[in-house]
């Protein structure tokens, strides 16, 4: 006898994740993706790490974003088209897969739209965390689309933040975030410009839509002690910070190659010193050595915290027994004989299927309630 690991996958649709994340909370998810990346960043060096592979147009640019330890292979799809919302399309739109290193089979597609904003949000809090005064409390929110709610919960709930100040060149936007954080319990002032919205902020998080060389922070706004979580500028020809403020301060990245490419630092020689943020975390590397140093964490976005969500939603799905199964890959017979899948199949439920595995090293509760969302669970076969 010997056993067969399904090709099933389990499939996460965007109904599936805004259902776990109500049933959760967003602060309970905010901060166990936080756990997830903080827990991955300390694993670093176990990653086969890349830049992210990118297709630039006029308009906009989609990338995937691959990573891999010695058990799972991750990838996101993801875009960033500033004049989608013209359109009623998002900027950002994203989806990803979890796959099994030593088969290949994917074991989970799920969207990573809603997912892509927590964990942003989650990340930058992380950043902040790590490299912001402790005793900050107010901040400055510059762009106030798709990501903001989640960069000011995350901000709350795992920095501390208690007041916002924001600005966005849509008035709409604004209200928009006004209303959706009407219950947050934060204090919130809406600014005329960013100068306004800046002033006197602990931490200033840009987080607009523009391809092009903005310059939504210049040196003038930023005062000792502040930190800037730059989100928005995120591929080449597309930046927020004017190049002084980076000069002034002390700057950390995620991971440096692709940072060097797409984040604020693009504008500088690439002999300009930056910090990984995982070698703070890791204590290898100062983050604040003082309480008048100017720090910036220049976020892009990592495939690392995208195998981090990935991984966080998985294990909620699994738990809450969300998602279904997907025929993706051609289940054979003779895994030689592909020809044979074009014969008419049998409906499903009546073939023989092997063992439902979706998630090989989860064990217990959660593995049982996979099986029973996805179907029932056989094994073995005559060899
Ligand atoms: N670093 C990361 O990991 C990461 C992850 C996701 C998104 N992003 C980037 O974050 C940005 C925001 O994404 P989103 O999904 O919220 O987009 P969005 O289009 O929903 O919102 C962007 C907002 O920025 C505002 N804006 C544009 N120019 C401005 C200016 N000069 N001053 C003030 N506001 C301005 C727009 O009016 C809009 O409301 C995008 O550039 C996206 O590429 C980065």
């Amino acid at each position: 006898m010997k056993t067969i690991t399904t090709l099933d996958t389990l499939f996460l649709s965007a109904p599936d994740v805004a259902g776990i994340v109500r049933r959760k909370g967003v602060k309970a998810c905010l901060i166990g993706i936080a756990d997830n990346i903080h827990a991955d960043f300390l694993r670093w060096e176990s990653f086969d790490k890349s830049a992210r592979v990118a297709a630039h147009s006029s308009v906009g640019v989609i990338e995937l974003m691959p990573i891999a330890d010695d058990q799972t292979f991750a990838f996101k799809y993801v875009n960033g088209h500033p004049n989608n919302t013209r359109f009623a399309l998002p900027t950002v739109m994203a989806f990803g897969v979890l796959a099994d290193v030593a088969t290949g089979v994917p074991r989970l597609l799920s969207e990573l739209t809603l997912s892509t904003a927590l964990r942003t949000a989650a990340m930058s809090a992380l950043g902040a965390r790590t490299l912001a005064r402790k005793s900050s409390r107010c901040m400055a929110l510059i762009g106030n689309g798709a990501q903001s709610e989640f960069q000011a919960l995350a901000f709350q709930h795992l920095v501390g933040i208690r007041e916002l100040r924001l600005f966005d060149t849509d008035l709409a936007a604004t209200a928009k975030l006004v209303h959706n954080l009407r219950s947050s319990g934060l204090a919130i002032r809406v600014c005329s410009n960013t100068a306004e919205a800046v002033r006197g902020a602990d931490i200033v998080t840009t987080v607009t839509a523009d391809k092009r060389n903005a310059v939504i922070i210049s040196p003038e706004m930023i005062e000792p002690g502040m930190h800037v979580n730059g989100v928005g500028g995120d591929c080449p020809g597309k930046t927020e910070l004017h190049a002084d403020v980076l000069r002034g301060a002390s700057v950390f990245v995620e991971y440096e190659p692709q940072t060097r490419i797409e984040g604020e630092i693009q504008q500088l020689p690439a002999d300009f010193p930056v910090t990984e943020l995982w070698q703070v975390l890791a204590g290898n590397r100062a983050g604040r050595t003082g309480d008048a140093q100017v720090t910036v964490f220049d976020s892009v976005g990592f495939a690392l915290e995208d195998y981090a969500v990935l991984r966080f939603m998985r294990d909620a799905a699994l738990e809450l027994g969300v998602g279904q199964r997907l025929e993706l890959i051609p289940e054979l017979a003779d895994p030689k004989d592909l020809f044979a899948s074009l014969a008419e199949q049998p409906q499903r439920g009546t073939h023989d299927r092997s063992r439902v595995d979706l998630e090989v090293r989860t064990q217990g509760s959660p593995r049982v309630a996979a099986a029973k969302a996805v179907g029932a669970e056989r094994d073995t076969t005559p060899a």
